[in-house]
């Protein structure tokens, strides 16, 4: 796992950087892994800004609350039109269906998809309690799609989007760690003071359920894009 400490302006344009390197390798037919959250609202506008063509692309989003509707604005298929697909139109785009009746059956699907389109390349952020997707502490690193509980810490951060915490959903379907770390290639950005004990315990700790990020040291192509203040715990 390589660490690398840039600014947020450059860390968005590395990021940026590789997704152009996979879509030239791929014939712009890249399958890509998503992520949301406030870390890669940069990132997807410097995509937007750019002259990269996603129209052959396939991507895959990570995560999506339970019980919100496409067109929810606190939802997942909402942040990514909103953010991304309307501007840069991709061939497919996928995410978890959150507003269904089975919930499972719907975490199911995702993974039967999953298993037949490898991703070429997986962005991800982490949570301030070493999250990724919502794979909480406590998260097998043999997982796949499957509803899960958000821990009141994840409520209380994601809260900042919503009317109160109480409107923050309970449950979310995420690719499970399995499924994130069967991409080829990862990128994980993490900014600000609020991850540095997250990226500390990622890197300088041996893996483990307490920190789910920690399982991305057995991943063989994995760089973590960091900005000084969450590199501040790291010697
Ligand atoms: C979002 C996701 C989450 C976020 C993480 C960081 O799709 O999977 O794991 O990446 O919670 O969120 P931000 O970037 O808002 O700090």
């Amino acid at each position: 796992m390589e660490i690398i400490v840039l600014s947020r302006s450059q860390a968005c344009q590395y990021a940026v950087d590789k997704i152009a390197q996979v879509l030239t390798q791929t014939n712009g037919k890249a399958t890509l892994g998503l992520a949301t959250g406030g870390t890669m609202t940069p990132l997807y506008a410097k995509l937007c800004q750019s002259n990269l063509d996603f129209s052959h692309a396939t991507s895959f989003n990570l995560d999506e609350y339970v019980g919100l509707a496409p067109d929810n604005p606190q939802s997942y298929h909402y942040y990514m039109n909103d953010q991304l697909f309307f501007k840069k139109p991709f061939w497919k785009s996928y995410l978890p269906q959150g507003n269904t009746a089975d919930a499972a059956v719907a975490a199911k699907a995702y993974h039967e998809k999953l298993v037949t389109t490898p991703r070429d390349l997986q962005l991800l952020g982490i949570g301030e309690n070493g999250h990724i997707g919502f794979n909480e502490p406590g998260s097998s690193p043999t997982s796949i799609t499957r509803v899960l509980p958000l821990t009141e810490s994840t409520r209380r951060a994601n809260s900042r989007y919503f009317d109160d915490e109480k409107a923050v959903p309970t449950h979310a379907i995420s690719m499970g760690l399995s499924e994130i770390l069967a991409a080829k290639q990862i990128i994980l950005i993490a900014f600000g003071q609020k991850k540095a004990k997250a990226i500390y315990q990622m890197t300088q700790r041996p893996p483990h359920p307490d920190c789910p990020a920690s399982f991305l040291q057995n991943h063989p192509n994995t760089v973590v894009l960091c900005d000084t203040a969450a590199a501040s715990l790291l010697k």
